[in-house]
């Protein structure tokens, strides 16, 4: 059996800690990640979790690190930029107003962007975890043409019903949601409900 093949761009809306909590879910499900992160995404990601992303993949053994490929976001000729690599879906988490709007409008000038596109045109699944409050009509517009053209947009909005409502717990909820849609659900981010869950059900 071959490895699922995920690409998981990086951008520098706030949110680092999404994009740990999902990179670590996916080599502990075995996969292998190229990993996109534009610049000011690696600036936002020290500040908010006080660790460069270099220690961050210290922290996963010598096996992990083999599956965990770093993609420079100015090459342009990497093999994510082609359609003829074929991957099993793209993750951007978190995903800025900005890289955003480069996708809607197929402005592929960087890799995060390009390797979107491509996700599109090929029909990969592409899912976008955006975080920016409030929106304006920009954002909005940018999401319905997303959309349109076969992306998922995923707002990093958690919800509060499941088990772990501690910052991590909710972290996780969103990066376990995110896999959802790649398709990996046999991740143990969240705890998914199960009708019993709510003690008045039985009661009614
Ligand atoms: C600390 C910090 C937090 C930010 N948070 C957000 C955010 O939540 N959403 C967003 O769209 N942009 C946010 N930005 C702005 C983006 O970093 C900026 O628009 C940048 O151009 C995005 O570029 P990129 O998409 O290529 O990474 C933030 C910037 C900084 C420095």
């Amino acid at each position: 059996m071959s490895r699922k093949k995920y690409v998981v761009g990086v951008s520098g809306a706030s949110g680092a800690p999404y994009a740990m909590a999902a990179i670590k879910a996916l080599l502990k499900l075995e996969a292998c990640v190229h990993l996109i992160i534009t610049p000011i995404a690696k600036q936002v990601w020290q500040h908010e979790t006080g660790t460069s992303l270099s220690e961050f993949i210290g922290t996963f053994s010598k096996e992990e690190q083999s599956r965990l490929i770093l993609e420079n976001n100015k090459n342009l000729g990497a093999c994510v930029s082609s359609g003829s690599f074929r991957h099993d879906g793209m993750l951007v988490i978190p995903c800025s107003v900005k890289t955003l709007a480069g996708i809607a409008n197929g402005y592929a000038g960087s890799l995060i962007e390009r390797a979107s596109d491509v996700s599109l045109k090929e029909r990969f699944k592409l899912i976008l975890v955006l975080r920016e409050a409030p929106y304006n009509l920009i954002h909005i517009e940018n999401m319905a043409t997303v959309t349109r053209a076969g992306a998922v947009v995923l707002p990093a909005s958690p919800g509060f019903y499941h088990e772990n409502t501690s910052a991590q717990g909710l972290i996780d909820f969103v990066a376990g949601k995110a896999l959802d849609q790649l398709g990996e659900t046999e991740h143990d981010l969240y705890t998914r409900w199960k009708t019993e869950d709510i003690q008045g059900e039985k009661d009614a």
